[in-house]
């Protein structure tokens, strides 16, 4: 096992998020996490009790991020590992029929929640001079399919937005657009429909991405990964 690790990490409450939270507790990490149901937070708790730690939050909501990252912070000190995992996909469809309503969500959890995310925790990291943060891409972030093109839109910015922070960060930090590869989530029924069974399950996956996030380090900055398969 490597050394414990303090790993912030949004979108805990089922898909990847829950699947890298139950694999990075199973090797002795403490994870400190968020999502908005209050039921799965709720028996995250009961599951996971301190140190591990998780609360509902709303990460497009900036005020709620900022309280949640200074409690941590102040209870926790700066993350090792800060990953950006929280996400929602729109409703497949054309983009001349996506209602601006939904594209607002997309883009307020997708790309300003990471912001937020990053604004409240990164600069407690750099203070301290070390961490990793890694933004959760898509293959969608590096090409296009059709009727998802709000999400499209939101991952390729994810992955320019991570680029350009790792240009800002000072040695001895990284950043890192990540492309986990296609998992068998409630994300993926959304936009595959019934072809999403034919994907491997988020426990799989986190069996491999997990030692492989426990890996990164200053030499991976800037690099846009994909997850092992
Ligand atoms: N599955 C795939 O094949 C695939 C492929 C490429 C990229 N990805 C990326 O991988 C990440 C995880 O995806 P997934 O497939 O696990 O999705 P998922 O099953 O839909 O889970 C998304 C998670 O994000 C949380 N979330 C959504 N909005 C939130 C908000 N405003 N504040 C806090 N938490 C929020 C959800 O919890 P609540 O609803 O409780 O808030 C949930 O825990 C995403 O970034 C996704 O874009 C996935």
């Amino acid at each position: 096992m490597s050394d414990p690790r303090r790993i912030v990490i949004t979108g805990v409450s089922r898909g990847l998020g829950l699947a890298m939270t139950e694999e990075f507790i199973r090797r002795g990490h403490v994870m400190l996490g968020c999502a908005r149901s209050a039921a799965d937070i709720a028996s995250l708790r009961k599951r996971f009790p301190a140190p591990h730690d998780f609360a509902v939050v709303d990460v497009s909501q900036d005020a709620q991020v900022g309280a949640w990252a200074a409690r941590l912070l102040a209870e926790f000190g700066p993350p090792d590992l800060l990953l950006n995992n929280a996400a929602l996909i729109n409703a497949n469809a054309p983009l001349w029929q996506v209602p601006p309503d939904e594209f607002s969500r997309v883009i307020d959890v997708n790309v300003k929640g990471t912001h937020y995310v990053i604004r409240h925790f990164v600069p407690a990291m750099i203070q301290r001079g070390s961490g990793v943060i890694v933004n959760f891409s898509s293959g969608w972030g590096r090409s296009t399919s059709a009727e998802v093109a709000p999400y499209c839109a939101t991952k390729w910015a994810v992955e320019g937005m991570t680029q350009a922070l790792a240009e800002e960060l000072p040695p001895g930090m990284a950043a890192v657009p990540l492309n986990p590869g296609i998992i068998h989530t409630q994300m993926l029924e959304s936009c595959f429909g019934q072809d999403a069974t034919a994907y491997p399950n988020p426990d799989r996956w986190a069996q491999k991405a997990v030692p492989f996030l426990l890996e990164l380090r200053t030499r991976d900055n800037g690099k846009p990964l994909t997850a092992p398969s």
